[in-house]
């Protein structure tokens, strides 16, 4: 294992003019018309009225200014009313500053100013903003910037950048982050259109989930011709470079890590093909990926045509693209079929997480396919054990979920995969994965609930099979809490044997060198650290430690393992190691839990030290998280 080491390729990375990136645009996607459709609102994460207006286009008109870490311009946004009495708009910002509201005529050429309103803040939801609508208008233009602690904007210095020369931003707007940086809808259950307009300081590159922007009169502009939730509206700033990958693939990222990550995820073209042919055609257009610096807090986020993607996934052999699979299995599930409301994540996780699996089984095989499901499991177990509100091991989330977060956890992701696996099982391939298709297809654009999903299989799967599963299993599933007996469990001989080998070795019936560790891959790694039995003596750390070198390993995910077990085990040798990660990874999945088994291990001294340093490099959204951990 050579992998990730952030120290390292900071050290080697070259400071490299900007130069234009230049691609081809093969534009595939044609442009859909978004039309509103009433709809109830069930969303108790937005303050908008978007049961009588919904917003059907966004145009952005934004200056990233560095110096004062803002985002400022104007927000334009056009309307439809399904109820044609609505005399407001009521829209969601989070740490926004208005400055000017106006409100067009029937054909969006007279602007006339309003008076409007901002709500009492809410630390979770933000303001609202109520503009006042006349009957016949049609646009509202915004004036407004954003503030410096926009949680969902990280503006990184110079020296936080891998070039050491120019400033970096980039954006994670899912799930309620939208209105951090424009005044928007933020609802899942909303989809729109957007263009934007951004100027940048000279020699930076801006890219947005979006047409990679055309260069017209210093100004950057974009198009994303159909229509998205909020939550997918994303951008990034920085001295960024592209590499192809093929005609409408290709690799954004820094200099240092540009060939590495063009390398690494050169089998995105095949997932592509794997993903198309079980689902349908690839609809977005072009398909790029940027890898950002180390504090982007999740391994990928599915932001259309451009997923955003950790610098912790270069692992030098592959081992972890299927985090690819999964931001790119979102173009069809989450991203062309959307999740109505954050109670209903399963769908767009749920659904990923199994299509992901599907394609890697399509490109390596069975045998890593059941490791990364074993694995899954594992954690899904771990998850539901610890589940302090039982309710939130249910598919459909109860309706007084606290915080959208909250429905992020993997029962949103394993019990969603298992769910679909398990109705693979009943239904059989030949028939399941048309019904998939279909599903996609006849929802294409536009934003479901669960039980949308379940009145569809009813109709299309079950009508015609309906023995195949009762309503009880059903119910366990969807609406219960735990995993249900009807599970999957998965079988690897491989990870049976790795399974073996710890509890001999904690048995001190074999020692370290006899364990045959040559052919292993990262999964093997991961399942032997993982099921390593807890207690081991100082000695038996330290002897596996020697033999294979894995306090201080480049891979994320092995060093990640790793360190979870020292942590509980009270292995302290590799505490500076552990300091060092968490002073150069950013990534939420790590550093939560592991800040977390710090403190429950009687290290929250150290924990709270190591966050003193780390904390300003962190990410808002990290911060937040970790702030609520370590008090
Ligand atoms: N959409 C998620 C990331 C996300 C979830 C952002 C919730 C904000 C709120 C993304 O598709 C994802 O699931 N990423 C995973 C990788 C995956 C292989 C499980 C991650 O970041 O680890
Ligand atoms: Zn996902």
């Amino acid at each position: 294992m050579s992998l990730f080491k952030p120290a390292l390729i900071l050290a080697l990375a070259l400071p490299l003019a900007f130069a234009g990136c230049n691609k081809p645009e093969t534009n595939t996607s044609k442009v859909e018309n978004v039309k509103a459709k009433r709809i109830v609102k069930d969303d108790k994460f937005t303050y908008a009225n978007y049961d009588q207006v919904q917003i059907t286009h966004l145009d952005l008109n934004l200056n990233v200014d560095f110096d004062r870490r803002i985002l400022s311009g104007v927000a334009t946004l056009d309307f439809d009313k399904p109820d044609i009495e609505a005399r407001k708009i009521i829209l969601d910002t989070k740490d926004l500053t208005v400055t000017a509201v106006e409100v067009s005529d029937t054909i969006g050429q007279i602007w006339t100013p309003v008076e409007y309103a901002m709500g009492k803040d809410n630390e979770v939801l933000g303001q609202s903003l109520t503009i006042p609508i006349t009957s016949d208008a049609t646009k509202v233009k915004i004036s407004y910037f954003t503030s410096p602690e926009a949680e969902g904007l990280q503006w990184l210095a110079p020296a936080q950048t891998a070039g050491k020369e120019k400033p970096y931003l980039f954006s994670q707007a899912q799930a309620i982050n939208a209105r951090t940086i424009a005044p928007v809808q933020d609802t899942p259950a909303v989809r729109m259109t957007y263009s934007a307009t951004l100027t940048v300081p000279e020699g930076l590159r801006p890219l947005m989930s979006a047409s990679q922007g055309d260069l017209i009169d210093g100004k950057y502009q974009f198009d994303m011709p159909q229509p998205i939730p909020s939550y997918l509206i994303a951008i990034a700033v920085g001295d960024i470079k592209f590499r192809a990958i093929n005609d409408h693939i290709g690799v954004y990222a820094e200099e240092y890590i540009l060939d590495a990550a063009a390398e690494e995820f050169e089998e995105t073209p095949l997932m592509e093909e794997a993903n198309t042919k079980l689902y349908g055609p690839y609809r977005w257009g072009r398909y790029d990926l940027i890898v950002l610096p180390p504090s982007f807090p999740f391994g990928g986020m599915e932001n259309p045509r451009l997923s955003f993607m950790t610098p912790t996934l270069i692992a030098g052999d592959k081992s972890l693209t299927n985090v690819v699979a999964h931001e790119l299995a979102h173009s069809w599930s989450g991203n062309l079929v959307t999740n109505a409301s954050w109670r209903d994540a399963w769908l767009n996780e749920g659904f990923t997480s199994y299509v992901e699996n599907r394609v890697m089984e399509a490109l390596y095989g069975e045998r890593r396919a059941v490791m990364e499901q074993k694995l899954a499991l594992q954690d899904l177990k771990r998850d539901v054990a610890g589940a302090k509100d039982k309710r939130l091991t249910q598919l459909k989330l109860p309706k007084d979920l606290n915080h959208p977060d909250d429905a992020f956890t993997q029962v949103a992701y394993v019990k969603g995969q298992f769910f679909l696996m398990f109705l693979e099982e009943r239904f059989g391939r030949d028939a399941f994965d048309p019904f998939l298709k279909a599903w996609f297809n006849d929802h294409a654009f536009q934003s479901v609930t669960t039980e949308d999903f379940i009145a569809y299989l009813h109709a299309n799967l079950h009508a015609d099979n309906p023995d195949a599963l009762t309503k009880e299993e059903l119910n366990a599933w969807v609406y219960e809490p735990g995993i249900p007996d009807t599970a999957a469990n998965p079988q690897s001989d491989a990870f049976d044997s790795v399974a073996e080998l710890g509890m001999r070795f904690s048995n001190e019936e074999i020692s370290a060198s006899d364990i045959e560790t040559k052919d292993w891959s990262t999964h093997e790694w991961l399942h032997f650290l993982g099921t390593l039995p807890e207690g081991l003596t100082q000695r038996q750390y330290k002897e596996l430690d020697d033999t294979f070198n894995l306090t201080g390993t480049q891979n994320a995910e092995t060093a990640f393992a790793w360190y979870m077990q020292t942590i509980k085990g009270r292995y302290d040798a590799a505490l500076p190691e552990i300091d060092n990660f968490l002073m150069s990874v950013g990534r939420g999945k790590f550093i939560y839990r592991l800040y977390g088994a710090l403190k429950e291990n009687k290290q929250a001294d150290f924990a709270e030290q190591v966050y003193a340093r780390a904390r300003q490099g962190y990410h808002p959204i990290a911060q937040r998280r970790i702030d609520a951990i370590l008090k």
